[in-house]
């Protein structure tokens, strides 16, 4: 991935090894928040049969759900799991609950091959109940990406530019010259704001994964790199 083609990439230029067991594409993307559009892309499952493609849709909730998910591909591909949890978007991460959609014969081999403990009862309980809540869970999906925004207009304010996302988190490249991101996310640190400097092979120590909060924490956010930036 790069900066300087806002961190996108062209799924159809992906190169498969014949021999390859496993293909990982996660939609929408982390840490940058953009999306693949894989039903338009379907020629890359077609000319890779023995190749199994997961596809991790943990924050699919976000950019439109069902309409963007691959989800209909399984019904066609046997080739195709798709992977989604009820950690984002259903606020339910302590519940540790996940689910993927395959065919019905790679679904029983996963079952026999999972040696895992089953989900207690009550993370269960919390993960059907919470489907029957699904207006209100898109609603806050709604609120939280128009707080997205408006975070990143303030730090454009700022000087701070941010990278297109289609979800709640985003990347930014720092703009000041005597500042690299580790030391920016130590001195957030000591406000108790806590970013992620993003360590990826060929990257200057300059880019930062922002998650946005809720409106008051948001102003907070903006008024301490107000303050840091002020101290330069
Ligand atoms: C892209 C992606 N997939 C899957 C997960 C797993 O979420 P969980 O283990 O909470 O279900 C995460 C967690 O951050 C994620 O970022």
């Amino acid at each position: 991935l790069c900066s300087k083609e806002n961190f996108n990439y062209d799924i159809t230029k992906l190169e498969i090894p014949s021999d390859t067991t496993l293909v990982a594409i996660i939609n929408p993307n982390n840490p940058t928040g953009n999306e693949f559009n894989i039903n338009e892309n379907i020629q890359l499952i077609d000319k890779n049969p023995h190749t199994l493609f997961l596809i991790d849709e943990a924050f699919i909730e976000f950019v439109g759900g069902t309409k963007k998910s691959a989800v209909n591909l399984v019904s066609d591909y046997k080739n195709v799991i798709i992977t989604r949890t009820f950690s984002k978007a259903f606020s339910l991460a302590g519940c540790r609950v996940g689910y993927a959609i395959a065919n019905s014969e790679l679904i029983n081999y996963l079952d026999n091959i999972n040696d895992a403990y089953p989900l207690s009862r009550s993370a269960e309980a919390a993960a059907i109940e919470s489907l029957n809540h699904v207006d209100k869970i898109n609603e806050r999906v709604i609120l939280l990406k128009r707080t997205t925004k408006d975070l990143i207009s303030s730090l454009k304010t700022l000087g701070i530019v941010s990278f297109p996302s289609e979800t709640f988190f985003f990347l930014i490249k720092i703009p000041y010259e005597n500042l690299d991101a580790d030391e920016f996310a130590d001195r957030l640190a000591e406000h108790n704001i806590h970013v992620r400097p993003l360590h990826l092979k060929g990257l200057e120590n300059k880019f930062i994964r922002f998650a946005t909060s809720t409106v008051n924490n948001n102003e907070i956010v903006i008024s301490t790199i107000k303050e840091i930036v002020e101290k330069l």
